[in-house]
């Protein structure tokens, strides 16, 4: 699945780069409108419209979150956290159900998505594949490839055909969205993903996907994230740039680390273009039986993200994109074999759209790159090594304006202890000057932590020498510098600044001890990290008003742009917009609780609303606005009773109608991985590409078959939790996971002489993901059945989701419906008629393999203006032996396995779920042995905010409508 191994990848086999000249990229003239924007890129960084830019970006995929209303709400998030750039792969198989069908509408949208980008101010990665991997089904090859023959990621011509088909539908829509031509945001472009082969072929692959990219109006620079491949030659990307998961994906042991890789020697080679990470690690996926994804942040933590990602800087790298920030959910059948329905990925942002530690140490570190902007060029520079020599610190210097950066750790990244030492640190005509100064201080290092430390840096009208705290952010606002220093608690800060003579200096809050050095010029503060500490330095013009926090304090600070400068916002728990409208702002966003707010913004704001509200404000002795706001109101869940049952597993019956099945009779398939015997039995064959299939044999019985030998593929990969469940003539023979058993047959089951029914339902965990071999294209469902005692033959029959590749129901799309009687018979959707079944109460156990349907419906009461992220909880106090596909309103939003776990509750997006009304719940669940059924089922509430969200209804059809479709696209007499 991956390419790459060790701590960032394969770097070996590198050829000296030639690259390319910065590209100055405008959109022709004719057609330039008129904010039409530069790209250009050189070895530090990246420039827009000639701003060297710091790249902080984020991973996000629309599809794996399918309420539109709410990729508003992850961008707003990552905006606010200070990402001003978001990377997301385009799957092609999301899109495409059958060759020359392409659906962009809904969900789907993608033009609204990249509308959404803009608006939120956020540059946009986009990354089409034509190969995503991705963790999701065939990494992103749509399900009709599946059964053609031309090697995967090659020249092979029919591969080819499809995917220029792909390209030409997304590039015409990313093309319209290229920042380059003032329409959008779209920044970078990326050409297909980890391809680690440099063979010939791949580069002419290559060159290919760009020169359709250029044809279909990509102007915008093309990466890559190849690591060392594509630098030069035929089939090179303007920008490559490596992939590194330095944590590994084990998230069993979330305390183990791996060491810190330095990258300064790609810094190195790439002479044209700057140290790029299209993917670092910004978590971990999971795996079926794993230990959850509480475990994945642990691993890849804020002393993770603080140590990896500030060790990047160290290198020079000025493009970090962090794989996910949020990661979401595999709904449907989007999974690839191994992972299961969340795909929260320990990020930043959990799959339910709620803020974690991860996301406020990002935010500390990504306000920083675009406030300190002589970070975007920098070289490395010698410096002295600590005097502890446990620790190690890496410089780096702004050639143009001397900016220093001095990056300290643990010399042994993984190190717990707690250390402290001094620095000697350049600056400028003062000479080297051995940091902090304040006699018993020095600098803490307490266990897995990294600090990045400034020194002669001017911002505003003030002109730094150094400080011991971090710089969060500064600003100008009107007539006085802001500048927000913070400091974990509890330990010492110094924080030294120039003037040409000693400035009044007032302390507003906190304990801070000023001093003045006449002979150097130099103001001393130094204080302890407690709280918010403020000083006011000067007046007037070039006043300062310095904020230091300890870093719970300064991770509430937000910081927002408005036509009329920046203003810093602390207190609630998201600040998302804000507009100045004289002297008032606007400011919207969410709160977890009731409590104040503080805005400091230019001297012509005088109040301000929150989220429409005027707020009551005083102003401060540090000149902000000070206010309350409200939290929200408390909610309560109802519980999930009155259920219904109905038995679905009509299929095991001999008495059940398969005429209308299709009959397995194929001999012939392009696809080279059916090396079975014939006919073929692939389901993909028979245009069943997600979701579990039934298949019916039927055999004239000699009487002589004493066992029946079934092999079916499932999907293996990173354990093995697909299974089939068998039986012969309505008698149970047992399961398997995937692959061969042999299961007995009792004499008294058959009907010797007559016609005999072998009815199997087999799981599909999804396509694997690819490297190059095609093993996406390995079978799915039966791949053999022979019987022992008796040389037998059967006649099989298929059936999958309805209607195959011609969906009834194309809103919630392919991913969504298998071939379950029940999803069949549209039992999943809202407005289906479920009076006549049986009631029952849950949990409730069975004894009897097979299938299962229950449902009920629950109304919800959220008050309006309230984002309250609500799970599905399945719980089994003990295992049993069943697997549950959940709907919520007809969406399939989890995949339940009882005995393999781990996942319990599942993600129920607002949009999908009503909040304000009635929801339907659906729950299929396959008792794979006899002791099946189904476990406590709940509503659980993972978080209640008071915000400005206010996500719509996602348009979708009901029982009637599906069922109409359905109707129309079946085979005369398929019924069933
Ligand atoms: C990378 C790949 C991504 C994803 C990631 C692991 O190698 O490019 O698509 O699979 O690994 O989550």
């Amino acid at each position: 699945m991956f390419a790459f191994q060790g701590p960032f990848g394969r770097l070996a086999g590198y050829s000296a780069a030639v690259g390319l000249l910065a590209l100055s990229l405008q959109a022709p003239a004719a057609s330039t409108p008129p904010h039409a924007h530069t790209i250009t890129y050189d070895h530090y960084s990246l420039s827009i419209d000639g701003k060297p830019t710091y790249l902080w970006s984020g991973s996000f995929h629309y599809w794996r979150l399918p309420s539109p209303d709410l990729w508003a709400d992850v961008l707003q998030k990552m905006k606010a956290a200070g990402f001003n750039a978001v990377e997301i792969y385009f799957d092609w198989g999301y899109h495409s159900p059958k060759r020359g069908v392409y659906d962009f509408a809904g969900i789907r949208d993608v033009d609204r998505l990249l509308d959404m980008a803009r608006d939120a101010g956020i540059y946009v990665i986009a990354r089409p594949g034509p190969y995503i991997n991705a963790e999701t089904d065939a990494g992103g090859f749509p399900g009709w490839l599946v059964t053609t023959a031309g090697k995967p990621r090659s020249t092979a011509p029919d591969y080819t055909a499809a995917y220029r088909e792909w390209m030409t539908q997304i590039d015409r829509i990313l093309a319209r969205h290229q920042f380059t031509d003032g329409r959008g945001t779209v920044l970078l472009y990326q050409v297909e993903n980890e391809l680690y082969d440099d063979s010939a072929d791949s580069r002419r692959y290559m060159q290919d996907i760009e020169d359709k990219a250029h044809a279909d109006g990509i102007t915008v620079p093309l990466i890559g994230n190849h690591n060392d491949n594509f630098f030069t030659g035929v089939g090179a990307v303007d920008m490559p740039g490596y992939d590194s998961y330095p944590a590994d994906f084990d998230c069993t042991r979330p305390e183990r680390w791996n060491g810190v890789y330095d990258f300064a020697s790609e810094r190195k080679r790439l002479t044209h273009s700057p140290l790029f990470f299209p993917e670092f690690q910004g978590g971990a996926f999971d795996v079926w039986g794993g230990p959850g994804y509480e475990a994945c942040r642990k691993l890849t933590g804020p002393d993770f993200e603080r140590v990896f990602y500030e060790s990047n800087i160290a290198a020079g790298s000025t493009m970090q994109n962090f794989y996910m920030t949020y990661g979401g959910i595999n709904w449907g059948w989007l999974s690839s074999p191994g992972v299961y329905t969340s795909y929260d990925y320990g990020a930043p942002i959990t799959a339910n759209r709620i803020l974690t530690n991860k996301y406020d140490q990002q935010k500390l570190i990504g306000y920083m790159t675009h406030a300190v902007a002589p970070l975007a060029r920098t070289d490395a520079v010698a410096t002295s090594v600590p005097d502890n020599p446990r620790l190690r610190v890496n410089a780096r210097v702004n050639p143009e304006d001397g900016t220093r950066f001095y990056i300290l750790r643990h010399a042994d990244a993984a190190d717990t202890s707690n250390d402290t030492t001094h620095l000697r640190v350049t600056l400028g005509k003062t000479g080297d000057t051995t940091i902090p100064l304040q006699a018993g201080t020095a600098i803490r290092i307490n266990g897995r932590d990294s600090k990045m430390l400034l020194a002669n840096y001017r911002f505003g009208r003030q002109d730094l020498a150094y400080s011991t705290s971090e710089l969060m952010t500064q600003l100008r606002m009107g007539d006085r510098d802001v500048a927000l220093l913070y400091g974990r608690h509890d330990e010492d800060g110094e924080t030294v600044l120039r003037y040409s003579t000693e400035p009044t200096t007032r302390v507003i809050d906190g304990n801070v001890t000023a001093h003045w050095d006449a002979a150097t010029h130099m103001l001393r503060l130094n204080y302890r990290h407690d709280g918010l500490a403020r000083v006011t330095i000067g007046q007037g013009e070039t006043s300062l008003l310095l904020l230091i926090g300890d870093n719970e304090t300064a991770k509430h600070f937000w910081q927002l742009d408005t036509s009329t400068g920046p203003v810093l916002v602390r207190g609630p728990y998201l600040a998302r917009t804000a507009t100045g409208e004289g002297e008032q702002l606007a400011l919207t966003g969410d709160t977890d609780k009731a409590g104040d707010i503080e805005v400091f913004a230019g001297p012509g704001i005088h109040g301000f609303t929150w989220n429409g509200a005027p707020v009551t404000a005083k102003v401060t002795a540090s000149s902000s606005l000070q206010g309350h706001i409200d939290g929200p109101q408390p909610v309560s869940l109802p519980s999930l009773t009155a259920w219904r049952i109905s038995e679905a597993a009509p299929e095991i019956a001999p008495t059940f109608d398969d005429s209308g099945w299709t009959a397995t009779d194929r001999t012939t398939t392009p696809n080279p991985y059916w090396n079975h015997e014939l006919p073929i039995l692939d389901s993909d064959d028979y245009d069943f590409h997600h979701g579990n299939v039934w298949y019916r044999g039927h055999f004239t019985a000699t009487g002589k078959e004493t066992a029946i030998l079934l092999a079916a593929n499932t999907g293996v990969h990173l354990g093995n939790h697909g299974i089939f469940t068998a039986w012969l003539n309505g008698h149970f023979l047992g399961n398997n996971p995937s692959g061969a058993q042999q299961f007995p047959i009792d004499p008294s089951w058959l009907k010797t002489g007559g016609d005999n029914i072998v009815s199997v339902l087999v799981d599909n965990t999804g396509h694997l993901q690819e490297e190059h071999s095609g093993s996406f294209r390995e079978p799915r469902g039966l791949i053999a059945a022979t019987f022992a005692g008796a040389p037998t033959g059967i006649r099989w029959k298929i059936q999958g989701n309805v209607g195959g590749e011609n969906l009834p129901d194309p809103v919630r799309g392919p991913f969504n419906a298998g071939g379950l009687y029940g999803e069949r018979m549209g039992w999943q959707l809202p407005g289906f008629a479920d009076e006549r079944w049986a009631t029952t109460t849950l949990p409730r156990a069975t004894d009897k393999p097979g299938v299962d349907w229950y449902r009920t419906r629950f109304h919800l009461d959220i008050p309006a203006g309230q984002d309250v992220p609500i799970a599905l909880r399945i719980h089994d106090i003990a295992p049993h032996h069943y697997r549950a596909i959940i709907f919520i309103n007809g969406w399939q939003m989890g995949r339940y396995i009882s005995d393999v776990g781990p996942q319990t509750d599942f993600e129920l997006p607002a949009g999908l779920l009503n909040p304000h009304g009635d929801n339907t719940v659906a729950i299929a669940s396959w008792s794979t042995a006899q002791d099946g059924g189904l476990g406590e089922v709940s509503l659980v509430m993972q978080g209640n905010y008071r915000s400005a969200l206010d996500p719509k209804p996602v348009a979708a059809p009901d029982y009637q409508q599906v069922t109409k479709a359905q109707k129309a696209s079946l085979k005369p007499g398929a019924t069933n």
